[in-house]
């Protein structure tokens, strides 16, 4: 059987995108959901372009109940991948999921990562301190911002006229290139549970 793949996003959902194309016709893995708290984001329509289905959640599914786990549970999920997705992870979802939740930040972590870490706040802090390098990093996911195990990173050179938009770009690229390798490389390491 297919390891099946759940994506958390909240936003636009560039990176979501890559991992549906990715395993649109693989052989050993599917996106079977797409979750996400925002009934506006653009992610929604993504999945639908993929006959993915999806489900909208607010605080008090995620945060009060069991419903999320028991929906992934019953859709035989293997692996739950974070993509844009910014809310913590409950402990229901992180006992059920041992080492089985995947974050992507577009920095080089631990550096640049924490609450509030979103968005353009990053690359802004990133040009502002100076920085020679940035680039990516995928992680385990526990129950702090940004502070699982780490994956794998990838990294480029901030070159002298790089701006915001410029750091940004080459950060998305390399996103949009690794994080579906890593999690075909992680559900391939995965034993059949
Ligand atoms: C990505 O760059 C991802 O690394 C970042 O949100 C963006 C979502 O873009 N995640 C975080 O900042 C998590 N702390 P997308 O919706 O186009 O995939």
């Amino acid at each position: 059987m297919k390891k099946r793949i759940a994506i958390f996003a909240s936003g636009s959902g560039s990176n979501a995108q890559k991992i549906m194309e990715y395993f649109k016709k693989h052989n050993d893995a599917e996106v079977a959901i797409l979750l996400t708290n925002n009934p506006e984001a653009y992610v929604l329509q993504r999945a639908d372009n993929f006959e993915i289905p999806s489900h909208i959640f607010d605080k008090h599914e995620f945060y009060e109940t069991d419903n999320i786990v028991n929906l992934l549970k019953n859709l035989q999920v293997n692996i739950i991948i974070l993509a844009g997705f910014l809310w913590l992870i409950p402990q229901n979802l992180l006992k059920a999921f041992p080492n089985k939740i995947i974050n992507i930040h577009p920095a080089l972590l631990p550096k640049f990562g924490g609450k509030g870490m979103y968005g353009d706040r990053i690359h802004q802090s990133v040009l502002d301190t100076g920085e020679e390098e940035s680039g990516i990093t995928i992680h385990f996911v526990n129950d702090q911002f940004d502070e699982g195990e780490v994956i794998y990173q990838s990294r480029f050179r901030i070159e002298k006229d790089d701006d915001l938009e410029m750091i940004k770009f080459k950060g998305q690229q390399l996103e949009h290139l690794h994080y579906p390798k890593v999690i075909e490389q992680l559900l391939k390491k995965m034993k059949d549970d």
